[in-house]
């Protein structure tokens, strides 16, 4: 349908976790008209729920030099450097801005940030707050300082798709917003720059560490708007999740790499220590290596799940240091100050994303990425713990300062955005959960030709069907609103996933093949791009 209303601004940014909240503040304290939509509240995103910190080389004797050398290891070969020396050497005045922003960080008994350690960084490098609750604590921060400076935020907003002008310039976005007074229904915020910050993927799976929102949303817009997009075939699954049975769906609770970086222990049902003599740092390994290791120790034991193993803590550390998980493990009748914790591996984070240059620009020009939802290079194969939170603040910093620079003058979208199911077949959804278990089942933690395959095949069914039922005669026609624009959207970005997994014949960083079970560097040492031609989604 036709937009029912139409607002102007200079910028709008899509989503508002740390990436989106911060290049909205940096943009309005620019002095560009800024407008922020959120498909949910301001705070429903991944942002709130990242425990473990945000990695900078702020302790004495660290350097961002060594701060690129693991992230560049973890990234088994793929980073773009440049990206990551961008990273590291702008990440620490990108967190003591955040300081001033109103982030209150945990400290030691000097007053200076308490660091800690997670999986692949050789030094104390994580800042965090309030003990394992950092990403509530910067998202309160970052919520508060928009509120203070009174900018303009749509929530529930659905966006819908990119709108260009005659160029093929970015003109804006139509969305779909419910129940928000003057801005109900479709509509548009007309801008000529768009930065899209709408996080990860984690729900193209069962089981994730993802709120529900997280479905690929701007992934899936970008595609269809004809940019490119890269590395999709990286998903990290994070080693430690609380471990809630095998047909457990959904967000599960996530036990911090920082527990492990406080000296947890991952054991057997014997009490054996696997991860011991697997790789000089144990538990400490890069993410990818501790999640092969307890995936390969379960099938070797027919265990449904490993133990982490912190009883050694005691009542008070774990108190103070790790309240948010120790409330969630005793919600789920687990005591880790007397018992070791189930836990196993599940979704947590996309590598790739949409392609970006160094200020954030993507393939189309006045459109935009940042944090999860981009893919900056910084990555490669396999994210560094904690770098995620970071590459949000230093990358929004970066879109800001050249939207600011460049202040584009505004333009008329061409032509009228296209009608819910036009060309895109859009999906019931019910579909969620076929989508999820098909993923999980044929491209998960451990892929192979044959599982690759065979989920293909059922997400090119579940196209076909859609498809065949938006041609039809209207009887199973479905009804346009978030439900079903999630899973159509959860549905490309899994299909684009499995293609690239399929045409990654080797593993490397998080992407493991079983039948493939090396590096390959010949063939392997290179980023897998797509794009698609507008409206052939
Ligand atoms: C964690 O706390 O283990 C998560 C950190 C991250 O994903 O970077």
């Amino acid at each position: 349908p036709a937009p029912g209303w139409a607002i102007d601004a200079d910028v709008v940014v899509v989503g508002s976790g740390v990436a989106g909240l911060t290049a909205a503040l940096r943009c309005a304290a620019a002095g560009l008209d800024t407008v922020v939509v959120t498909k949910a509240r301001l705070d429903d995103g991944s942002t709130r729920w990242a425990q473990g910190g945000i990695a900078a080389a702020l302790g004495e004797g660290d350097t961002p030099e060594q701060h690129l050398d693991d992230t560049l290891v973890a990234g088994a070969g793929l980073c773009d450097e440049e990206a990551v020396r961008t990273l590291v050497t702008e990440g620490p005045d990108a967190v003591r801005r955040l300081i001033t922003t109103g982030a209150h960080f945990d400290t030691t008994d000097s007053g200076a940030i308490a660091l800690t350690r997670e999986g692949g960084h050789h030094r104390r490098r994580i800042a965090h707050a309030g003990g394992d609750a950092t990403g509530a604590e910067i998202s309160r921060a970052l919520v508060e300082a928009v509120r203070e400076a009174a900018l303009h935020t749509i929530e529930n907003a659905l966006v819908l798709d990119l709108l260009t002008d005659a160029e093929g310039r970015t003109a804006g976005v139509s969305l779909h917003v419910m129940g928000e007074g003057q801005h109900d229904g479709v509509g548009a915020v007309r801008a000529p720059s768009v930065v899209l910050a709408t996080g990860g993927m984690g729900q193209v799976f069962s089981a994730t560490t993802n709120p529900s929102v997280s479905t690929g949303d701007g992934v899936a817009l970008a595609l269809r708007a004809g940019a490119e997009v890269s590395d999709l075939e990286f998903v990290q699954f994070h080693p430690t999740v609380l471990f809630l049975g095998a047909d457990s769906e959904g967000q599960q609770p996530l036990v911090s790499e920082a527990v492990r970086g406080e000296g947890a222990h991952l054991v057997d049902a014997d009490g054996v220590r696997f991860m011991l003599g697997q790789h000089e740092l144990a538990e400490l390994a890069p993410r990818d290596i501790v999640a092969k290791g307890i995936t390969r120790r379960m099938h070797e034991k027919g265990a449904e799940h490993m133990y982490l193993d912190a009883r050694h803590f005691g009542a008070a550390m774990w108190e103070q240091r790790f309240p948010t998980i120790l409330a969630a493990c005793r919600s789920h009748g687990i005591d880790p100050v007397t018992e070791p914790i189930p836990v196993a591996p599940a979704a947590h984070y996309a590598s790739g994303g949409v392609r970006t240059d160094l200020r954030g620009r993507t393939t189309v020009p006045g459109l935009y990425a940042c944090g999860e939802v981009a893919c900056t290079g910084v990555h490669g194969a396999n994210r560094l713990a904690s770098n995620s939170l970071l590459e949000g603040l230093v990358f929004a910093e970066r879109i800001a300062a050249d939207i600011a620079e460049v202040r584009p003058p505004r333009t008329e979208p061409a032509g009228a955005p296209r009608a819910a199911g036009d060309p895109v077949p859009l999906l019931a959804p019910e579909a969620r959960t076929a989508i999820q278990r098909t993923m999980t089942r044929g491209a998960g933690v451990l892929r192979s030709a044959d599982s690759l395959a065979a989920a293909a095949e059922e997400l090119e069914t579940l196209h076909r069907e859609a498809a065949a039922d938006a041609e039809g005669d209207g009887a199973k026609a479905v009804v346009p609103g978030v439900d079903a624009w999630e899973v159509t959207n959860l549905l490309l970005v899994s299909r684009v996933l499995v293609a690239a997994a399929r045409e990654r014949e080797e593993t490397r960083g998080c992407h493991w093949r079983e039948d493939r079970p090396d590096r390959d560097d010949a063939h392997g040492r290179r980023h897998l791009v797509v794009r698609i031609a507008p409206d052939r989604t």
